[in-house]
């Protein structure tokens, strides 16, 4: 059920069986010439919709702004600051179990929104903890779908090193799956993008004139992004299954 379709007596009704809820989160930046600037909130809600095909399961909205300072000497893209990040991610759990969601599970797309994403648990957590409170704790997982084994098995065998880490075949192919009219025809040189460290906008535009990292997504395809969201179900299945399955005996 996704939870922006649904009325709140079906979300109520919901809540008598289950308690859990995935949240795609991503990001709005750039992708390189030939990616798309949502590709990092595309990625996580296709997936989560995918599932919510396959199991019972309630998916929130999607937060796509995430944590892209470094992103933003480019046009199109949009940031949050970790702390205004932290802040989102504070008020989206407490406004859920404060309706009784005890299992709040974050499915990532964007690899800057980990150290704040994570902040904020420890953040929600540390509220109970200094307050000496004994009731239990929600329960909260950030799951980057890119880092699943399937996924990673298979962007190894269909490109090696050229997957880089930014604006990524696999990434730029699942994307276009999900929006085969966006896809776009942009000749990449080099072909493989420079590799390096991340520091603020400026220097990330000197160093990776195009957008990208170390990455060659001049070989993603659609088909390519049907078998990668297929793997990605199969990884975000069996980690949600094991999350839901912790600390249920309340
Ligand atoms: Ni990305």
């Amino acid at each position: 059920m996704r939870l922006q379709l649904a009325a709140w007596p079906e979300v109520e009704n919901y809540l008598k069986t289950s308690s859990s809820i995935i949240i795609p989160i991503g990001s709005t930046e750039q992708h390189g010439p030939n990616g798309l600037i949502g590709t990092d909130a595309i990625c996580p809600t296709a997936i989560a919709y995918e599932l919510e095909e396959k199991i019972e399961v309630l998916i929130g909205p999607t937060l796509a702004v995430g944590m892209a300072q470094h992103h933003l000497g480019f046009p199109g893209s949009i940031a949050f600051r970790p702390s205004t990040l932290l802040a989102v991610v504070r008020d989206v759990v407490e406004s859920l179990t404060g309706q009784g969601f005890t299992h709040i599970y974050f499915l990532n797309g964007h690899g800057g929104n980990v150290a704040t994403v994570t902040a904020a648990f420890s953040e929600i957590w540390s509220i109970s903890s200094f307050a000496g409170s004994e009731a239990p704790p929600p329960c909260l997982r950030l799951r980057n779908w890119y880092l699943g084994p399937r996924v990673n098995r298979l962007s190894d065998e269909l490109y090696g090193d050229a997957e880089g880490s930014h604006a990524t075949p696999s990434e730029v192919s699942l994307s276009w799956y999900a929006y085969p009219e966006a896809v776009k025809d942009v000749a990449l040189s080099p072909e493989l993008a420079p590799k390096g460290a991340i520091r603020d906008a400026a220097d990330y535009r000197r160093q990776f004139p195009d957008g990208r990292i170390g990455s060659n997504p001049g070989l993603a395809s659609i088909e390519h992004g049907r078998r990668i969201l297929e793997a990605a179900v199969g990884d975000t299945l069996e980690d949600f299954n094991l999350f839901i399955q912790t600390n249920t005996e309340r």
